[in-house]
């Protein structure tokens, strides 16, 4: 165990994958550090996988799915119950280990787990609920049924900026369906999904029912080709970026895997001039700054409306230049970013826009934090006068920087906040009610908030359209992701005659 990293229960602290209900290490003995964003200390190690270890617990899945997809949905439900109830009992643990490994302040990553858990315990509801239909029949002396069945060993591939709410999301619904899990953790944040495997041990998970296995970036490609080309893993769940989403999808193709894809995001963030914009600025502070601009539906395009524009961007300037910026264990509002590209990224952006004319309000730069002088922090930003032009327009910045474009009307706005390839989350505020509606329909995306800067919870359907992916996470909609729907027709049934 690292001295740097403690917790109250250090046995969450799991430096080996977890295959067929063992702490194994690498079949080739590699491992790989862990290092804290917030001063590039190494506070663990653990095994770097590679496809042979792909290989090992798919072995180890399949053996487990056979006899878990016979358990009955009170049993599977039970079991996600018990997860649950051990990760809300080790809440403070658990966000330790997630600000340590990613960064994000204590106060978020307590607010994750219990966001994770959320859909545990959704998932652990709707475990009782999949049932399937009758289909009125069409001849006499046949029925037709409809069941629902789990679709087999599922590949999780979860990304680094929610390390338990993302793993949480994609497998207590498998659970819940019936199915066997290979998880593979972004490799910044394994620590996390690692103490995750511990409490569903805890809770009682059958040897090989989750599978987790650790491995770097260079590692990643291989274990997950070893995954792709496995005929018994039927389907992959991933949140990541838009290019791995699109290369998973053309190497399943072989075998015809089914996919969760929840890709990267352009979100536009509208302010119309009939909007309340004491409102608007603390829905966008919201979405914005949640986990320093790292999330996938971070408002990356801020369109306000010309009337408002000046004012809109002094209230906006005011509340981001107040942010406090520092390692998570104090109170600061904005922890480093994950790595060093994160930062020369933000920096790319800001310089670009810069060149082609856009004005710097507030931030801009890296920030030197005397706790933390080799952390990756990044000072939160305004760019105003951003235009289509500019990279920051149409790539995903991930970092704590908001860019502002003025519009003159609803027709253009709508046209700028759809010339994207990408459709994941949609923000606008207005108090026209015919607007509202307007906009919410013509809006390309996945998931739309109107007035509103937080869209995320376990009950409503979480996902995008267009390259942002395919697929919904959570809601009443989440558990058919796992499971295939068999008719089943049966004939030659008596007949009674008519009276
Ligand atoms: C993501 O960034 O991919 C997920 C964000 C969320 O669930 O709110």
């Amino acid at each position: 165990m690292n001295p740097n990293l403690t917790l109250t229960r250090n046995n969450l602290i799991r430096q080996q994958s977890f295959v067929d209900g063992q702490w194994v290490d690498a079949a080739d003995g590699r491992r790989m550090a862990v290092i804290d964003p917030a001063t590039g200390a190494t506070i663990g190690e653990v095994p770097d996988s590679g496809a042979d270890d792909a290989r090992a617990a798919v072995d180890a899945a399949q053996r487990a799915f056979e006899s878990y997809r016979h358990t009955v949905a009170r049993e599977r439900a039970a079991l996600l119950k018990r997860w649950h109830g051990l990760i809300m009992a080790n809440q403070e643990d658990l966000a330790r280990l997630i600000s340590r490994e990613q960064g994000k302040p204590l106060m978020e990553s307590r607010t994750e787990v219990a966001y994770g858990a959320s859909y545990v315990e959704w998932f652990a509801e709707e475990a009782k609920r999949g049932g399937g239909d009758v289909i009125p029949e069409q001849h006499p002396g046949h029925r037709m049924l409809v069941v629902k069945q789990p679709v087999g060993v599922v590949a999780a591939i979860t990304p680094w900026n929610f390390p338990l709410a993302m793993l949480a999301r994609k497998i207590a619904p498998a659970l819940a369906a019936g199915c066997a899990v290979v998880c593979k953790p972004a490799e910044d944040t394994p620590l996390t999904a690692l103490a995750m495997a511990a409490l569903l041990e805890e809770a009682g998970a059958p040897a090989g029912l989750v599978n987790i296995l650790t491995s770097s970036r260079e590692r990643a490609a291989p274990l997950g080709d070893a995954w792709l080309a496995d005929p018994r893993v039927r389907k992959i769940s991933f949140t990541g970026s838009t290019p791995v989403g699109k290369h998973l999808a053309r190497h399943s193709a072989d075998t015809l895997k089914r996919l969760s894809l929840e890709l990267g995001g352009n979100a536009p963030f509208i302010v119309f001039e009939d909007a309340d914009l004491v409102a608007a600025v603390d829905g966008l502070m919201v979405a914005k700054f949640r986990n320093a601009g790292q999330t996938c539906i971070c408002p990356n395009r801020v369109y306000v409306q010309q009337s408002v524009y000046a004012t809109f961007i002094e209230m906006l300037a005011a509340r981001v230049g107040a942010l406090t910026i520092g390692p998570a264990g104090g109170s600061a509002e904005i922890g480093p970013l994950i790595n060093l590209r994160a930062i020369e990224k933000a920096e790319a952006h800001l310089a670009d826009a810069v060149a082609h004319g856009a004005r710097l309000v507030v931030g801009g730069a890296r920030h030197a934090c005397p706790d933390a002088p080799d952390g990756h922090f990044f000072t939160p930003t305004v760019v105003a006068d951003v235009d289509a032009r500019m990279r920051m327009s149409h790539e995903e910045t991930f970092g704590p920087v908001v860019p502002v474009t003025p519009f003159a009307t609803e027709d253009e706005v709508v046209a700028l906040a759809n010339d994207t390839p990408y459709g994941l989350a949609a923000y606008f505020y207005s108090r026209d009610i015919d607007r509202v509606w307007q906009v919410a329909e013509s809006i390309e995306a996945g998931m739309v908030a109107v007035n509103d800067g937080v869209l995320s919870t376990e009950v409503a359907p979480f996902g995008g359209i267009k390259e942002s992916g395919y697929g919904r996470e959570g809601s009443q909609y989440g558990l058919d992701e796992y499971l295939n729907i068999k008719y089943i027709r049966h004939g030659n049934l008596p007949v009674r005659k008519q009276a």
